[in-house]
C-alpha cells in the first residue's frame, strides 16, 4: 500500500462541564462529545521523511511543521513502534480550524489510523486511544465517533447510546478561539464572581443523567432542553458578537443555541432536516448543516 485516506468526524459538546483548575494546568471536565458529520480527510502517503500540507477553508491558520497534531500522531505512532516516521501527510479540511469542534484533533485522530494502516501495524485501538489520549485531550474521541463522556482531562471516554439521529446547524465565525485562552478566562470569571476557580473550590463536574436519556432517546426536544456548556460564558465575554448569532438561529426556529466547545461556532439543534435547512438559510454563508451520530475514523476503500 502506497497511500491511505482515513475520513474523520467533527464533535459538538452537547454538556461541557468545567471542574476547577488542577495544579497541572487542565480541569477535570464531564465532557459529552457527539461527532457530527462535517469531516476531515487525512491521507498517508509513503515518503522519505515527515511532511505535511493541507488544503481547504482557513488553511492559513494551521501549522505544516511537526507541531502540526498530525505530524506528532505519526510520530508517536511511529515511536510506539520503533520505527522512523517516514510519511507525507495531507489534511484536506472542512472542520472549522480553532472553531472549538476539534478540527486539529481531528486530524490527530485521522494521521494516527491512515499510518497505522499505510505501515501496517495492526495498533490494538486501546493502543490507538492511549496514544491519542498524550497528544491532547480531544483526540481519542474521534476515534470512535458516535457519542462518548471523556472524564478526567476529557480524554478517558465511555461511548453512550444514541438513539435516533439529531438534525444541526453550525454557525461558522470569523477568526478562531485559543483554548487555554477561553479556559482562562472561565477561570477569570469565576474569581470575580466569588466561587472560586481551583479544584476543590469548584463542584466536581458530572455528566447530567437526563442528557445521557435525550441522546438514548434520540429526543431532540429533550436534549434542546439540557444542553450545557460551561466554557460559554468565557467564550461570549471574548467574543460579545457570538450573543447576536445565538439570537438569530433561536429566532430563526431552532430548539437550542450552544457554543461549541471553546467557540467561536456557535451550534442550533432542530427539531427536524427543514428546520435545520430554514436555520441555516436565515444564517446565510456562514452556516453548515449536519447530521449527529456520525461515525469514527473511518480508512476510505
Ligand atoms: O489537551 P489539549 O492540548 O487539547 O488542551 C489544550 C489546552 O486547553 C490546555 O493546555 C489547557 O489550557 C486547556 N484544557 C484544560 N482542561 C482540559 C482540557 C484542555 O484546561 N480538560
Amino acid at each position: 500500500m502506497t497511500a491511505v485516506t482515513v475520513r474523520v468526524p467533527a464533535k459538538v459538546n452537547v454538556q461541557l462541564a468545567v471542574g476547577g483548575l488542577r495544579p497541572d494546568g487542565f480541569h477535570d471536565l464531564a465532557n459529552v462529545f457527539l461527532a457530527v458529520g462535517l469531516y476531515d480527510h487525512v491521507t498517508a502517503t509513503s515518503a522519505d521523511r515527515l511532511t505535511i500540507t493541507a488544503e481547504g477553508r482557513d488553511v492559513a491558520g494551521i501549522p505544516l511543521d511537526g507541531t502540526n497534531l498530525a505530524a506528532r500522531a505519526a510520530v508517536a505512532l511511529a515511536e510506539r513502534h520503533g520505527i522512523a516516521p517516514d510519511v507525507h501527510l495531507h489534511i484536506a479540511k472542512d472542520i472549522p480550524v480553532a472553531g472549538g469542534m476539534a478540527g486539529g484533533s481531528a486530524d490527530g485522530a485521522g494521521a494516527l489510523v491512515a499510518c497505522d494502516a499505510l505501515w501496517g501495524l495492526g495498533t490494538p485501538p486501546a493502543d490507538l486511544l492511549e496514544i491519542a489520549g498524550g497528544l491532547g485531550s480531544d483526540v481519542p474521541f474521534p476515534l470512535l465517533g458516535g457519542a462518548a463522556l471523556g472524564v478526567g482531562r476529557g480524554e478517558r471516554l465511555t461511548a453512550l447510546e444514541v438513539g435516533g439521529a439529531f438534525h444541526w446547524v453550525f454557525a461558522l465565525a470569523d477568526g478562531g478561539l485559543s483554548t487555554p485562552a477561553v479556559y482562562r478566562e472561565c477561570d477569570r470569571l469565576r474569581r470575580e464572581q466569588g466561587t472560586g476557580d481551583l479544584a476543590g473550590e469548584v463542584p466536581a463536574p458530572v455528566a447530567d443523567p437526563a442528557l445521557v436519556a435525550a441522546l438514548a432517546a434520540g429526543d431532540a426536544h429533550a436534549l434542546a432542553a439540557v444542553l450545557a456548556n460551561d466554557l460559554q460564558d468565557a467564550a461570549l465575554s471574548l467574543r460579545p458578537d457570538l450573543a447576536r448569532t445565538v439570537a438569530t438561529g433561536l429566532g430563526a426556529g431552532a430548539l437550542a443555541g450552544i457554543v461549541s466547545g471553546s467557540g467561536p461556532t456557535v451550534a442550533f439543534l432542530a427539531a427536524e432536516e427543514e428546520g435545520a435547512a430554514k436555520i441555516a438559510a436565515v444564517l446565510g454563508s456562514c452556516a453548515r448543516v449536519a447530521v449527529a451520530p456520525a461515525p469514527g475514523s473511518t480508512v476510505l476503500p
